[in-house]
Protein backbone atom coordinates (compact mmCIF):
# COMPACT_ATOMS: atom_id res chain seq x y z
CA UNK A 1 0.00 0.00 0.00
CA UNK A 2 1.52 3.32 -0.79
CA UNK A 3 1.01 6.77 0.19
CA UNK A 4 1.56 9.74 -0.42
CA UNK A 5 3.74 11.89 2.37
CA UNK A 6 5.77 15.41 2.53
CA UNK A 7 8.59 15.66 4.26
CA UNK A 8 10.95 18.17 5.38
CA UNK A 9 14.24 18.71 3.24
CA UNK A 10 17.40 18.02 5.40
CA UNK A 11 19.93 21.05 5.59
CA UNK A 12 22.46 21.41 2.77
CA UNK A 13 26.16 20.41 4.19
CA UNK A 14 29.43 21.26 2.00
CA UNK A 15 29.21 18.32 -0.48
CA UNK A 16 25.43 17.83 -0.25
CA UNK A 17 23.57 18.46 -3.97
CA UNK A 18 20.03 19.16 -4.00
CA UNK A 19 17.88 18.26 -7.08
CA UNK A 20 14.56 18.27 -8.37
CA UNK A 21 13.37 15.36 -10.06
CA UNK A 22 11.45 13.99 -12.87
CA UNK A 23 10.75 10.30 -12.91
CA UNK A 24 10.47 7.21 -15.09
CA UNK A 25 8.18 4.53 -13.64
CA UNK A 26 9.39 0.98 -14.19
CA UNK A 27 7.93 -2.71 -12.95
CA UNK A 28 11.12 -3.35 -10.65
CA UNK A 29 8.87 -1.16 -8.20
CA UNK A 30 6.56 -4.02 -8.27
CA UNK A 31 9.05 -6.34 -7.38
CA UNK A 32 10.82 -3.95 -4.74
CA UNK A 33 7.47 -3.10 -2.94
CA UNK A 34 6.77 -6.67 -2.46
CA UNK A 35 10.23 -7.69 -1.21
CA UNK A 36 11.28 -9.93 -3.77
CA UNK A 37 14.03 -8.06 -5.67
CA UNK A 38 17.59 -8.31 -3.63
CA UNK A 39 17.43 -4.91 -2.22
CA UNK A 40 14.87 -4.35 0.35
CA UNK A 41 13.74 -0.44 1.46
CA UNK A 42 14.19 0.25 4.89
CA UNK A 43 10.03 1.61 5.42
CA UNK A 44 8.84 4.15 5.27
CA UNK A 45 10.38 4.90 2.31
CA UNK A 46 10.12 6.89 -1.10
CA UNK A 47 9.82 4.31 -3.87
CA UNK A 48 11.37 4.79 -7.97
CA UNK A 49 14.38 3.87 -9.11
CA UNK A 50 14.89 5.85 -12.08
CA UNK A 51 14.53 9.72 -12.94
CA UNK A 52 16.33 12.72 -13.65
CA UNK A 53 17.12 15.97 -11.76
CA UNK A 54 18.12 19.10 -12.47
CA UNK A 55 20.94 20.33 -9.70
CA UNK A 56 19.35 23.69 -8.27
CA UNK A 57 21.63 23.96 -5.57
CA UNK A 58 25.32 22.76 -4.46
CA UNK A 59 27.57 22.93 -1.51
CA UNK A 60 30.86 25.03 -1.68
CA UNK A 61 33.17 21.90 -1.47
CA UNK A 62 31.07 20.73 -5.04
CA UNK A 63 32.95 21.17 -8.45
CA UNK A 64 32.11 18.06 -10.18
CA UNK A 65 28.23 19.60 -11.00
CA UNK A 66 26.85 23.19 -10.96
CA UNK A 67 22.90 24.76 -10.84
CA UNK A 68 20.97 23.48 -14.06
CA UNK A 69 23.03 20.68 -14.96
CA UNK A 70 21.60 17.44 -15.42
CA UNK A 71 21.99 14.43 -12.96
CA UNK A 72 20.31 11.03 -12.73
CA UNK A 73 20.61 8.53 -9.50
CA UNK A 74 24.22 6.61 -9.52
CA UNK A 75 22.46 3.74 -7.45
CA UNK A 76 19.58 1.87 -7.40
CA UNK A 77 16.98 2.72 -4.63
CA UNK A 78 17.39 6.02 -4.50
CA UNK A 79 13.56 7.09 -4.44
CA UNK A 80 12.90 8.93 -7.57
CA UNK A 81 9.18 9.05 -7.01
CA UNK A 82 9.63 12.79 -5.43
CA UNK A 83 10.19 16.64 -6.55
CA UNK A 84 12.94 17.30 -4.72
CA UNK A 85 15.99 15.21 -3.05
CA UNK A 86 19.16 16.34 -0.74
CA UNK A 87 22.04 14.21 -1.44
CA UNK A 88 25.70 13.09 -1.70
CA UNK A 89 27.81 14.67 -4.25
CA UNK A 90 28.34 10.93 -5.14
CA UNK A 91 25.07 9.74 -5.55
CA UNK A 92 24.40 11.64 -8.66
CA UNK A 93 26.04 10.75 -12.49
CA UNK A 94 25.60 14.13 -14.97
CA UNK A 95 23.64 13.98 -18.21
CA UNK A 96 24.04 15.70 -21.28
CA UNK A 97 21.06 18.57 -21.36
CA UNK A 98 20.85 18.22 -25.26
CA UNK A 99 18.64 14.61 -25.19
CA UNK A 100 15.08 14.46 -24.71
CA UNK A 101 14.05 14.57 -21.03
CA UNK A 102 12.37 11.48 -21.09
CA UNK A 103 15.49 9.81 -22.25
CA UNK A 104 17.45 11.51 -19.50
CA UNK A 105 15.07 10.01 -16.86
CA UNK A 106 15.13 6.12 -18.29
CA UNK A 107 18.59 5.88 -19.73
CA UNK A 108 20.25 4.71 -16.67
CA UNK A 109 18.66 1.45 -16.45
CA UNK A 110 17.80 -0.37 -19.63
CA UNK A 111 19.76 1.26 -22.34
CA UNK A 112 22.95 0.29 -20.02
CA UNK A 113 21.91 -2.94 -19.64
CA UNK A 114 21.41 -4.10 -23.04
CA UNK A 115 25.24 -2.10 -23.72
CA UNK A 116 26.72 -3.68 -21.22
CA UNK A 117 25.36 -7.50 -22.39
CA UNK A 118 26.77 -6.86 -25.82
CA UNK A 119 30.06 -5.52 -24.18
CA UNK A 120 31.25 -7.77 -21.40
CA UNK A 121 30.02 -11.13 -22.68
CA UNK A 122 31.56 -12.61 -26.03
CA UNK A 123 33.62 -10.31 -28.72
CA UNK A 124 30.38 -9.63 -31.13
CA UNK A 125 32.32 -8.16 -34.05
CA UNK A 126 30.23 -6.91 -37.13
CA UNK A 127 27.85 -9.60 -39.14
CA UNK A 128 27.60 -11.59 -35.33
CA UNK A 129 24.34 -12.31 -34.38
CA UNK A 130 22.61 -11.96 -31.33
CA UNK A 131 19.10 -13.61 -30.17
CA UNK A 132 16.93 -12.39 -27.62
CA UNK A 133 13.41 -12.63 -26.02
CA UNK A 134 11.17 -10.00 -25.23
CA UNK A 135 12.47 -7.89 -27.45
CA UNK A 136 9.67 -5.26 -27.44
CA UNK A 137 10.81 -4.58 -23.59
CA UNK A 138 12.39 -1.48 -22.77
CA UNK A 139 15.55 -3.18 -23.02
CA UNK A 140 14.80 -5.73 -25.58
CA UNK A 141 14.50 -2.15 -27.99
CA UNK A 142 17.53 -0.88 -26.98
CA UNK A 143 19.71 -4.09 -27.67
CA UNK A 144 17.87 -3.70 -31.10
CA UNK A 145 19.12 -0.12 -31.67
CA UNK A 146 22.96 -0.79 -29.86
CA UNK A 147 23.24 -3.93 -31.77
CA UNK A 148 22.45 -2.17 -35.11
CA UNK A 149 24.38 0.83 -34.44
CA UNK A 150 27.91 -2.09 -33.77
CA UNK A 151 26.64 -3.54 -37.11
CA UNK A 152 25.17 -6.89 -35.07
CA UNK A 153 22.61 -8.79 -36.36
CA UNK A 154 19.64 -9.62 -33.67
CA UNK A 155 16.95 -12.03 -34.29
CA UNK A 156 13.77 -11.03 -31.72
CA UNK A 157 11.20 -12.96 -29.79
CA UNK A 158 7.69 -11.38 -29.07
CA UNK A 159 4.73 -13.24 -28.23
CA UNK A 160 2.21 -13.05 -30.77
CA UNK A 161 -0.69 -10.89 -30.53
CA UNK A 162 -3.36 -9.49 -33.14
CA UNK A 163 -0.87 -6.35 -33.87
CA UNK A 164 1.89 -8.49 -34.85
CA UNK A 165 2.96 -7.30 -37.79
CA UNK A 166 2.50 -3.74 -36.69
CA UNK A 167 5.00 -4.55 -33.95
CA UNK A 168 7.69 -6.44 -36.46
CA UNK A 169 7.54 -3.43 -38.03
CA UNK A 170 7.97 -0.90 -35.44
CA UNK A 171 11.09 -3.35 -33.84
CA UNK A 172 12.23 -3.40 -37.80
CA UNK A 173 12.02 0.32 -37.99
CA UNK A 174 14.66 0.45 -35.24
CA UNK A 175 17.09 -2.21 -36.62
CA UNK A 176 15.84 -5.53 -35.81
CA UNK A 177 17.16 -8.05 -38.69
CA UNK A 178 14.20 -10.83 -37.66
CA UNK A 179 11.04 -10.84 -35.50
CA UNK A 180 9.99 -14.50 -34.61
CA UNK A 181 6.91 -15.14 -31.95
CA UNK A 182 7.81 -17.79 -29.52
CA UNK A 183 5.17 -19.93 -31.13
CA UNK A 184 6.70 -19.76 -34.72
CA UNK A 185 10.19 -20.79 -33.54
CA UNK A 186 8.64 -23.48 -31.14
CA UNK A 187 7.06 -25.65 -34.25
CA UNK A 188 9.50 -24.54 -37.21
CA UNK A 189 12.75 -24.46 -35.41
CA UNK A 190 15.48 -21.80 -36.27
CA UNK A 191 16.69 -23.48 -39.05
CA UNK A 192 13.39 -23.86 -40.88
CA UNK A 193 12.63 -19.78 -40.54
CA UNK A 194 16.20 -18.39 -40.83
CA UNK A 195 19.12 -19.15 -43.30
CA UNK A 196 20.67 -15.80 -43.68
CA UNK A 197 22.60 -15.23 -40.74
CA UNK A 198 25.47 -17.21 -38.83
CA UNK A 199 23.68 -18.91 -35.86
CA UNK A 200 24.03 -16.35 -32.47
CA UNK A 201 26.93 -16.53 -30.64
CA UNK A 202 25.28 -14.56 -27.97
CA UNK A 203 21.57 -15.12 -26.54
CA UNK A 204 19.40 -12.52 -23.95
CA UNK A 205 16.77 -14.31 -21.72
CA UNK A 206 14.98 -11.46 -20.32
CA UNK A 207 11.33 -14.09 -20.00
CA UNK A 208 12.65 -17.76 -18.71
CA UNK A 209 10.40 -20.65 -18.89
CA UNK A 210 9.69 -22.26 -22.38
CA UNK A 211 10.59 -19.21 -23.71
CA UNK A 212 14.28 -18.87 -22.40
CA UNK A 213 14.94 -22.22 -23.41
CA UNK A 214 13.62 -21.96 -27.19
CA UNK A 215 16.72 -19.12 -27.28
CA UNK A 216 19.36 -21.54 -25.61
CA UNK A 217 18.31 -24.20 -28.11
CA UNK A 218 18.78 -21.91 -31.16
CA UNK A 219 22.43 -20.74 -30.27
CA UNK A 220 25.51 -21.77 -31.86
CA UNK A 221 27.86 -24.28 -29.88
CA UNK A 222 29.93 -22.38 -27.94
CA UNK A 223 27.83 -19.34 -27.40
CA UNK A 224 26.77 -17.71 -24.42
CA UNK A 225 23.21 -17.03 -22.74
CA UNK A 226 22.99 -14.37 -20.71
CA UNK A 227 19.74 -14.04 -18.58
CA UNK A 228 18.51 -10.67 -17.00
CA UNK A 229 15.06 -10.95 -16.45
CA UNK A 230 12.44 -13.62 -15.32
CA UNK A 231 9.03 -11.88 -16.96
CA UNK A 232 7.36 -15.35 -17.02
CA UNK A 233 8.34 -16.40 -13.61
CA UNK A 234 9.18 -19.54 -14.24
CA UNK A 235 12.52 -21.55 -14.40
CA UNK A 236 14.43 -21.59 -17.18
CA UNK A 237 13.90 -24.62 -19.46
CA UNK A 238 17.44 -25.63 -20.53
CA UNK A 239 17.91 -29.03 -22.66
CA UNK A 240 21.00 -31.42 -21.73
CA UNK A 241 22.21 -31.59 -25.32
CA UNK A 242 22.48 -27.60 -25.12
CA UNK A 243 25.09 -27.82 -22.32
CA UNK A 244 26.45 -31.22 -22.91
CA UNK A 245 26.99 -30.96 -27.01
CA UNK A 246 26.63 -27.38 -27.80
CA UNK A 247 28.40 -26.18 -24.32
CA UNK A 248 26.55 -23.17 -24.39
CA UNK A 249 27.37 -20.75 -20.98
CA UNK A 250 24.80 -19.91 -18.88
CA UNK A 251 25.43 -16.42 -17.45
CA UNK A 252 23.45 -13.50 -15.62
CA UNK A 253 23.53 -9.98 -15.42
CA UNK A 254 22.57 -7.04 -12.66
CA UNK A 255 22.97 -3.82 -13.92
CA UNK A 256 22.88 -2.83 -9.97
CA UNK A 257 26.01 -4.96 -9.36
CA UNK A 258 27.81 -3.74 -12.21
CA UNK A 259 27.39 -0.12 -11.38
CA UNK A 260 28.17 -1.08 -7.41
CA UNK A 261 31.47 -3.08 -8.98
CA UNK A 262 32.57 0.11 -11.13
CA UNK A 263 31.71 2.54 -8.24
CA UNK A 264 35.24 4.01 -8.41
CA UNK A 265 35.35 4.29 -11.65
CA UNK A 266 32.04 6.42 -12.88
CA UNK A 267 34.07 7.67 -15.75
CA UNK A 268 33.37 4.46 -17.13
CA UNK A 269 30.07 4.53 -16.44
CA UNK A 270 30.07 7.99 -17.43
CA UNK A 271 31.51 6.76 -21.28
CA UNK A 272 28.80 3.60 -20.90
CA UNK A 273 26.08 6.67 -20.92
CA UNK A 274 27.81 8.77 -24.00
CA UNK A 275 28.20 5.83 -26.07
CA UNK A 276 24.66 4.63 -25.14
CA UNK A 277 23.21 8.63 -26.21
CA UNK A 278 25.73 8.44 -29.37
N1 LIG B 1 19.18 -7.53 -14.75
C1 LIG B 1 19.15 -6.23 -14.93
O1 LIG B 1 20.10 -5.49 -14.65
C2 LIG B 1 17.91 -5.65 -15.51
C3 LIG B 1 17.88 -4.32 -15.96
C4 LIG B 1 16.72 -3.85 -16.55
C5 LIG B 1 15.60 -4.66 -16.64
N2 LIG B 1 15.66 -5.93 -16.13
C6 LIG B 1 14.54 -6.85 -16.23
O2 LIG B 1 14.28 -7.02 -17.59
C7 LIG B 1 12.90 -7.32 -17.76
C8 LIG B 1 12.34 -6.36 -18.78
O3 LIG B 1 12.36 -5.05 -18.24
P1 LIG B 1 11.78 -3.83 -19.10
O4 LIG B 1 11.72 -2.65 -18.23
O5 LIG B 1 12.54 -3.79 -20.37
O6 LIG B 1 10.29 -4.41 -19.35
P2 LIG B 1 9.06 -3.86 -20.19
O7 LIG B 1 9.48 -2.78 -21.11
O8 LIG B 1 7.96 -3.63 -19.23
O9 LIG B 1 8.69 -5.15 -21.08
C9 LIG B 1 8.25 -6.33 -20.51
C10 LIG B 1 8.50 -7.47 -21.52
O10 LIG B 1 8.22 -8.72 -20.93
C11 LIG B 1 7.33 -9.44 -21.79
N3 LIG B 1 6.51 -10.31 -20.95
C12 LIG B 1 5.72 -9.95 -19.92
N4 LIG B 1 5.15 -11.04 -19.36
C13 LIG B 1 5.58 -12.11 -20.08
C14 LIG B 1 5.34 -13.51 -20.02
N5 LIG B 1 4.54 -14.05 -19.09
N6 LIG B 1 5.94 -14.30 -20.94
C15 LIG B 1 6.73 -13.76 -21.90
N7 LIG B 1 7.01 -12.44 -22.00
C16 LIG B 1 6.44 -11.63 -21.10
C17 LIG B 1 6.52 -8.38 -22.50
O11 LIG B 1 5.99 -8.93 -23.67
P3 LIG B 1 4.45 -8.69 -24.13
O12 LIG B 1 4.46 -7.35 -24.83
O13 LIG B 1 4.20 -9.83 -25.02
O14 LIG B 1 3.62 -8.67 -22.87
C18 LIG B 1 7.63 -7.36 -22.78
O15 LIG B 1 8.41 -7.76 -23.87
C19 LIG B 1 12.27 -7.23 -16.39
O16 LIG B 1 12.23 -8.54 -15.84
C20 LIG B 1 13.24 -6.36 -15.62
O17 LIG B 1 13.18 -6.58 -14.23
C21 LIG B 1 16.78 -6.43 -15.59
Amino acid sequence: ILSRHSVRLPLLLPRDRVFKTTQGIKQLFALLSTGTYPILPVFPAVGGNEGVGEVVEVGRKVTSLRPGDWAIPWDAGFGTWRTEAVCEADDLLQVPKDIPLLGAATIGVNPCTAYRMLQDFVTLKPGATVMQNGSNSAVGQAVIQIAAALGVKTINIIRDRPNRQELEEELKSMGADFVITEEELQCLGLDNVIQELPKPILGLNCVGGRSGGLVLSSLCDGATLVTYGGMAKKPLQIPAKSLIFKNITLQGFWMTQWKRNNSKGKLAAQSSLTLTFE
